[in-house]
């Protein structure tokens, strides 16, 4: 097993064994009333990315590829999005474009769900001509391309020079035929990235937040020593992340991820301006620790409660949701005013 493929199995396994984070989430209160006015059979929650209608607002988001394990994982993850009828999208495809032997372990998701909605994913220190060719391995939708600097400066073996990444989105974001999505792993977004991201063209962004699986713990543990342990919080939670996104909601589609446990977590999300959300480890623990039928329940549960949360709001769709009044606990509103002084 090369490095690379032992990287993966490692992201896999310690994501199964990732101790659960506080959540942001509750620090959110949302509005009660008590006559909604509609009914359960108003209700739409379908919702678009740039080019791309999805009929719910919820995708399973970047995970794996480029092991056998990694592969058998799409392949289960693949049937779930297909039986689901929701995006998902696969993980870093660094691994198939550097060794075309990892190949199938992505083109498994088109073979089982051939009219799914797919995201590629690559990183942001690659050539041009990978992010076509990382679209065409799986006939892909849309391109996320993700960044996560404080991983490769905790990753034993992580890259140290960033000096090209916004030039390379650019390039991509130039001349792509698909959506391109530029998302975060699991560290935030702050206003003045998306500034960046929008001055380049960028169209969509996954704010991935602080939350839920967290990168600089997981390569802390893959670490001699772990003698970077307390980087562990870096990063701006999945709410703040999000009322950082607000003044670029009417020309970006927002994205919302890390640590959405729960169909409340996607609800508060749609209220504070995401157009969608994306479940990674809540999807992968289900998955390996129940199988593949459990799994789908617990997304068409998910869904069913979505529905459930906007009738009690009286939210008929994503519109009528980012209408919802709410209360942000001090800690947040204190997030708020400082970044509104400066
Ligand atoms: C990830 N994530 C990820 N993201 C990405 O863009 N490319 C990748 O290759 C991976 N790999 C990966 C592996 C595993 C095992 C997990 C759990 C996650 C990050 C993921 O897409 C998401 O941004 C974060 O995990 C936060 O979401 P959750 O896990 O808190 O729902």
């Amino acid at each position: 097993m090369t490095q690379r493929e032992q990287r993966k199995d490692d992201h896999i396994r310690l994501a199964l064994n990732h101790p659960e984070s506080p959540s942001s989430f509750d620090q959110i209160h949302l509005v009660h009333r008590s006559i909604p006015s509609i009914k359960q059979t108003d209700i739409s929650l379908h919702t678009h990315i740039s080019s791309l209608s999805f009929e719910h607002p919820i995708y399973i988001n970047a995970m794996t590829g480029g092991s056998k394990w990694a592969g058998e994982i799409n392949h289960k993850l693949a049937i779930v999005s297909r039986e689901t009828n929701i995006p998902m999208a696969v993980g870093s495809m660094h691994a198939a474009l550097k060794n075309p032997a990892l190949i199938p372990t992505y083109q498994v998701i088109r073979e089982v769900n051939p009219n799914g909605i797919v995201f590629a994913n690559i990183g942001a220190d690659v050539p041009l001509d990978f992010a076509q060719r990382a679209i065409d391995m799986i006939q892909a939708d849309a391109l996320q391309i993700h960044l996560n600097a404080p991983q490769e400066v905790v990753m034993p073996e992580g890259g140290r020079d960033f000096a090209d990444w916004l030039s390379n989105i650019e390039a991509v974001v130039r001349t792509s035929e698909v959506p391109v999505i530029i998302k975060e792993v699991g560290f935030g977004m702050s206003s003045e990235t998306l500034a960046q991201l929008k001055a380049i063209g960028v169209k969509a962004a996954d704010i991935s937040g602080r939350g839920g699986t967290n990168f600089v713990y997981i390569e802390n543990e893959r670490r001699p020593g772990k003698d970077q342990s307390y980087l562990n919080d870096w990063g701006q939670t999945t709410p703040v992340s999000l009322m950082e996104s607000m003044p670029f909601q009417h020309e970006m589609d927002i994205l919302s991820s890390g640590g959405i446990r729960t169909p409340l977590d996607a609800i508060k999300s749609f209220v504070l301006g995401a157009k969608a959300a994306g479940l990674s480890r809540t999807v992968l623990n289900e998955l390996e620790l129940k199988g593949v039928e459990p799994t789908i329940k617990m997304i068409e549960r998910f869904k069913a409660h979505l529905t459930d949360i906007a009738l009690i709001l009286g939210a008929k769709d994503m519109t009528a949701l980012r209408e919802v009044p709410y209360v942000l606990s001090p800690e947040l509103e204190s997030w708020q005013r400082q970044r509104k002084q400066r």
